[in-house]
């Protein structure tokens, strides 16, 4: 009994000191005092105070609403720009009072995008561009290279987040904000850019437009290694995010959800920069397929599925003869690990070796794909290029290869082989045990172990 009350006086004492809690706003990690660095993940200046527990008992009147799930869902209120790539990227139009952030390489075309988009539903509602990077003479410049200088877009160039949101009323549509990370608080002691001004200034916004009904696109900056600038607490703040992407020197351009609270998130939309601006790509498989040199080894075609449609892309590969002591393994559009993977399984199991080949990888055009389904692809093309034998430039493959040499069946092919077809192949070599409608007139090698594949192409090991 003693020891209890003295255990007792000892845990209210502990209680006591713990009333100052400071946390990290990266990883969440609690600390005592206040410190310029987390030592859990070494993030500079996101350690915050918290709210003592007791100070937050003056809500404890408030009450729940409890519903059951059964309660009808209210419909969603979409709104279509012009923009069909876009609308697509979001779920089928853009849900009134969300917020999107839209995160890309500088110089990739995201102010382009924005204003385009603004453009376009300026037609039907009312639009705000807010700029705090860009001047507006700049902003009515490339207005006027997209031809949209008549529109009824809003314009402002301002920092202040304070400034921004007192001067809207909720008669606004769509606010766009270029970008988050040159906006400041005045309330917050920080320059712009910095995790507590990022993350008080989306907090304002994301407020404003949960209780006006306005929908807001933020527009992000991202690291060197391609994350969205800021604390990673803004990705989990907004309801979607996008990053727009593109290989350098390309003018194709790749919008992708990597986060969405109102649809799918492995959409994509697709984009050609053109010098009056970006022009959506209705038929992406024929945009990745045409540069396509027949006859080399080491190619053929991947028929994959990326969010809702299929789309064909070349997988090439190519084995030289190595100078290195561990010979050099390269990939471009596809997981470096996969590609260990497949030349492990086909050295085991088919003993072709690699082992004095630099190997490189690549998916034409610009693509990401993270699909198990292009392991087959892949591990052809590999082939190809190691043996010489060219593969048709009207052969497709796809399935997921085991770490037995099994090819194992993959989701969606009826709509590979639709689209296979559609863009004139006209062989398809795909997993034994696929299910798919018969109603194609496309040849198809169905195959069961990575065996079966050589043997079928006819490569000899040289
Ligand atoms: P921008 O939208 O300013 O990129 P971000 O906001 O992501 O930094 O786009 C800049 C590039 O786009 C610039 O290099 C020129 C090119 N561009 C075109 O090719 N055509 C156009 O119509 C426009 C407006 C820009
Ligand atoms: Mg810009």
């Amino acid at each position: 009994m003693k020891r209890r009350i003295i255990a007792l006086i000892i845990g209210v004492e502990v209680m006591g000191k713990g009333d100052r809690n400071f946390y990290c706003g990266e990883c969440g990690a609690r600390y005592p005092k206040w410190l310029g660095k987390c030592e859990d993940c070494g993030q500079w200046n996101t350690i915050t105070e918290n709210i003592p527990f007791g100070e937050k008992s003056k809500f404890s009147d408030a009450h729940l609403n409890l519903q059951n799930l059964a309660a009808p869902p209210e419909k969603l209120d979409r709104k279509l720009s012009d923009v069909g790539e876009f609308d697509r990227v979001l779920g089928g139009g853009i849900v009134a009072g969300s917020v999107a952030l839209v995160g890309g390489d500088p110089g990739i075309g995201k102010s382009t995008l924005l204003l385009q988009i603004s453009v376009a539903l300026s037609q039907d509602y009312s639009c705000v561009y807010v700029s705090g990077e860009e001047s507006a003479e700049q902003i009515c410049m490339r207005a006027a290279r997209l031809g949209a200088s008549d529109a009824g877009v809003q314009l402002a160039c301002e920092t202040d987040v304070d400034v921004i949101l007192n001067s809207l009323g909720s008669d606004v549509d769509f606010l766009v904000v270029d970008s988050i990370q040159t906006l400041q608080s005045l309330s917050v002691e920080a320059i712009p850019g910095t995790v507590s001004q990022v993350r008080a200034c989306a907090y304002k916004l994301i407020n404003f437009a949960k209780t006006t009904g306005t929908t807001v696109f933020l527009i992000g900056h991202v690291t060197k290694d391609g994350a969205i600038a800021g604390p990673k607490i803004l990705e989990h703040m907004v309801d979607t995010v996008l990053y727009f992407e593109g290989e350098r020197g390309s003018s194709y351009r790749i919008l992708r959800t990597v986060k969405n609270r109102y649809g799918p998130c492995d959409e994509l939309g697709i984009f050609e920069m053109q010098p009056t601006g970006l022009v959506g790509v209705t038929n992406p498989s024929v945009l990745f397929l045409t540069q396509r040199d027949g006859g080399v080894p080491g190619s053929v075609v991947f028929p994959g599925i990326e969010g809702t449609r299929p789309i064909l892309v070349e997988v090439q590969a190519l084995a030289s003869k190595s100078y290195f002591a561990s010979p050099r393994r390269t990939v471009v559009g596809w997981d470096i690990n996969r590609l260990f993977t497949i030349l492990a399984v086909i050295e085991s199991k088919c003993k072709i070796s690699f082992s004095d080949r630099d190997v490189y990888l690549s998916i034409a055009g610009g693509l990401k794909i993270s699909e198990p389904a292009c392991d087959l692809a892949a591990a052809i093309s590999l082939l190809s290029a190691r043996s010489g034998k060219v593969i048709s430039s009207e052969t497709c493959a796809f399935g997921e290869i085991g770490l037995t040499g099994e090819i194992r069946s993959v989701s969606r092919c009826s709509e590979r082989l639709k689209e296979a077809e559609k863009l004139g192949l006209k062989k398809v070599i795909l997993p034994g045990s696929s299910n798919f409608s018969k109603d194609s007139a496309i040849e198809i090698q169905a195959v069961d172990t990575l065996m079966h594949v050589i043997e079928l192409l006819g490569i000899e090991y040289r």
